[in-house]
Parts: structure tokens; sequence; C-alpha cells
């Protein structure tokens, strides 16, 4: 698929249909993921995969489905056939930026901005355009209890969970209210040369 049409055709989807999805899509989604940029070359971001029923399921408890399904939502979580939980270890960072070509440039007070965050983001970006170039959709979601999921998937502490991001064949959803706030028009957000300066934004 063309790159423009991957992104164009990208949407957070809520809602997938109860059918397997190939392995085979799904490890070249988590390579695509997982080739993403990193500061330092820290590569601190990490991902597990579940598409066990059972996990599935509890990991559906603990985000609150059932909150979700009683405003009215479909069920997401618990029928998605893959979950990636998406988390990042902040100590690759700690340890790359100790390291004597990169000590200084994390500055006397500490992190101009917390790289990892950064990094699962990108890493969210590739997973997300990926799942749409398989033919796939997905969707991601703030993790309601991360210490319980953490735990349920025997992930070491130091790991930090991001959010869950949900892989599948799409099924007509229920759409976000968020987005009757409407797309900010591109000129409002990309500007050129200056701030002040609207004369080349298209
Ligand atoms: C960091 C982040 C967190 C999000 N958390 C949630 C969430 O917890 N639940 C949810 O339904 N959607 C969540 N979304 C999806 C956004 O609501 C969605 O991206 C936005 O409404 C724009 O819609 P679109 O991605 O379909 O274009 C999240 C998106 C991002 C980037």
């Amino acid at each position: 698929m063309e790159f423009q049409q991957v992104v164009a055709r990208r949407r957070m989807v809520r809602r997938y249909r109860d059918a397997p999805v190939d392995p085979a899509a799904v490890t070249r989604i988590l390579h695509a993921a997982a080739r993403g940029p990193s500061a330092g070359f820290a590569q601190g971001v990490r991902f597990v995969v579940v598409t066990d029923a059972g996990t599935r399921a509890a990991i559906a408890q603990l985000c609150d489905e059932s909150r979700h399904l009683a405003q009215g939502f479909d069920a997401w979580l618990s029928v998605a056939p893959v979950h990636v939980v998406i988390g990042v270890r902040s100590d690759d960072y700690r340890d790359r930026y100790a390291e004597p070509d990169k000590r200084r440039s994390r500055g006397p007070d500490g992190w101009q901005l917390p790289w990892w965050w950064v990094d699962a983001g990108a890493a969210l970006a590739l997973l997300l355009l990926a799942a749409v170039d398989e033919g796939l959709a997905a969707g991601f979601l703030n993790v309601a209890r991360p210490d319980a999921v953490r735990r349920l998937l025997a992930m070491p502490p130091d790991i930090t969970i991001v959010g869950l991001a949900t892989l599948g064949q799409p099924a007509p959803d229920r759409r976000s209210g968020s987005l009757a706030r409407g797309r900010r028009p591109v000129q409002e957000v990309v500007r050129y040369e200056r701030w002040s300066d609207h004369q080349h934004a298209t």
C-alpha cells in the first residue's frame, strides 16, 4: 500500500472481528515497531504480544472493559485477537547516557525530556501504520491497572507500561466522542519558517 494511503486510512479501531490474525503478519508488525528510532540508540521500548484468550480476558477486566460496555461501547479488548502491551525500560537510557559519548548530553539538570516516552510514541506510530499496511486495524488505550497487568504477564518491575495496542480485522465500531472536536486544520498545527507566518501553509 502507498505510504500516504496507509497514513490516511489509519484510525483507532475499538471493535474487531472474532477471528485470528496470521502470526506472520503480527511478526512483521512487531518488527516494524521495534525498528523505530531511539535516543542514543538506547532501544528502551519493549513489547509483550498476547494472543491467549484467557490472558486477553484478564487484561480486558484489568482495563475496565465493563465500564466501557456500560457506556454503550462495543466489546473491544475481550474480542481483539491480539494485544500488544507496550512498555519502556528507562534504565536503558540511564545506562546509555552514563556512557562517555553521551554523559554530557544529558545535561547537569537531568533529562531535557524523558526520551523513553518519545521513543514509545514513535514505536506506537510504527505499529499502528504497519497494521494498516497488513490490511489490519489497530487501536491504543491507557492501561488502567498497570501493576496488575505487569504481574499477570510476569513483566519485571523495571518496565513501565505505556499502554496497550490491539490488532485484528476491523468490525464496525462506535467512534470516539473525541472525534466530534474535529481535526485541527493543518495550517494551525504546521507553520513554515516562523510561527506567525501562515503564508506558505497549505
Ligand atoms: C497516547 C494516546 C492515548 C490514548 N488513549 C486512549 C484510550 O485510553 N482509550 C481510547 O479509546 N482511545 C485512546 N486513544 C485514541 C485517541 O482517542 C485517538 O487517537 C483520537 O481520538 C484520534 O482518533 P484516530 O486515532 O482514530 O484518528 C489514545 C491515543 C493516544 C495517542
